[in-house]
């Protein structure tokens, strides 16, 4: 029964209640971003969880808490049995919301199914309304088609986040279109600071457009823009324009001020925990899912990497060993 769940806390009392499940590392764009033009290497099959394997570890999460999934990729409708397996985790009754996120090229055609199942919040990752600039920085022409799937699905009633990373020289000019955009349609836009996870080694961007420039931007074009109140453990500040029918976020992904409220552990596709984005990865579960544990010694492990949580994104990132900083593809993550 719902009320007598357990509500697992880690070591700063903050409740551990949304999984990010990436459910594989493969994607069809290649963001500048995210990972180098020539692509990853991407992990063997045999490498990825199965989907039995996320089943399971979905159960056993919801058994200590959790009540959110967001499946994230790589890009996640590149993954056969997407649906049938949204479909296994939507009969859990302790799992409320199923949300997506998705770059939107594969997405439109599975939007009766995901509605069917009802799931009702995408988060669909736009940086740029041009088509050339989409193209600069996802090296594939797919604009037309993700802009399809967004129209679509805002038809279909979707609440839809559209995600977009700030960078110098490739989108800025996109702050003002994008929150323009917002006028007439009912979405909310969030810019997001970019973060050094983009697959090339050694390549830390240096942050031209953190929080408060984005912001100053925002201010400039709309004065009369107002901050709308947080939401709980939300990774987004909120502004309205007034008279527009959406609004706009933004997240400080790289300066980590909302670290104090996490609730999100994460899991990536080859079943590697992580309790922070910018850890190197906490706790190996397909390795003890694989030695045949039962769920009291796969609840006893988790629980463990719960109450040992880095307090926020920079312990996290300073924690990580030496040979090891922050530089892997978000793919591998799923952001
Ligand atoms: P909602 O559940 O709709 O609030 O979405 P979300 O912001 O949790 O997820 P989404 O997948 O849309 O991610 C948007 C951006 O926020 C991405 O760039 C993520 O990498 C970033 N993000 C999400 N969670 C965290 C986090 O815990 N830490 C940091 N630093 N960034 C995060
Ligand atoms: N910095 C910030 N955000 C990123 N994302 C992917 N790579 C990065 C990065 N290096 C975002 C994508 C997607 C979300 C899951 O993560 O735009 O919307
Ligand atoms: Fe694919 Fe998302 Fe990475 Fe872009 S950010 S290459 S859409 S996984």
């Amino acid at each position: 029964m719902l009320q007598d769940r357990i509500k697992i806390t880690d070591n700063y009392n903050r409740p551990i209640e949304y999984m990010r499940l990436a459910v594989t590392d493969r994607c069809n764009l290649r963001c500048f971003y995210c990972m180098p033009e020539e692509g990853i290497k991407y992990l063997p099959k045999k490498a990825l969880l199965t989907y039995e394997e996320m089943e399971r570890l979905v159960r056993v999460t919801s058994e200590m808490g959790v009540t959110k999934v967001r499946i994230t990729g790589g890009e996640p409708f590149v993954r056969k049995g997407l649906i049938e397996f949204l479909e296994r985790i939507r009969a859990n009754t302790a799992i409320e919301k199923i949300n997506i996120t998705t770059n939107g090229v594969l997405t439109q055609q599975y939007i009766p199914q995901l509605k069917a199942l009802g799931i009702t919040d995408i988060n669909l990752s736009i940086d740029t309304l041009d088509r050339d600039r989409f193209f600069k920085i996802t090296r594939r022409d797919e604009l037309p088609k993700v802009l399809d799937t967004l129209h679509n699905m805002l038809d279909e009633g979707f609440r839809v986040k559209i995600n977009a990373v700030v960078m110098e020289g490739k989108n800025t000019e996109d702050i003002y279109e994008l929150a323009k955009f917002t006028e007439q349609h009912p979405v909310e836009v969030r810019f997001i600071e970019e973060m050094p996870f983009n697959g090339e080694g050694n390549h830390y961007p240096v942050l031209n457009w953190n929080f408060k420039k984005i912001l100053e931007e925002l201010q400039q074009h709309f004065p009369a823009i107002n901050k709308l109140p947080t939401e709980k453990a939300a990774t987004a500040i909120k502004y309205q324009i007034p008279g527009h029918a959406g609004n706009v976020g933004i997240i400080a992904a790289f300066s980590r001020t909302f670290c104090g409220t996490c609730n999100r552990i994460r899991l990536t596709a080859q079943g590697t925990l992580k309790t922070c984005l910018y850890d190197s990865g906490v706790l190996d579960l397909r390795e003890i899912l694989r030695s045949g544990a039962d769920d009291e010694v796969l609840k006893t492990a988790l629980v463990g990497a719960f109450k040992s949580r880095a307090k926020d994104g920079f312990e996290a990132e300073k924690n990580r060993p030496q040979e090891n900083k922050v530089s892997e593809s978000m793919s591998t993550i799923g952001g």
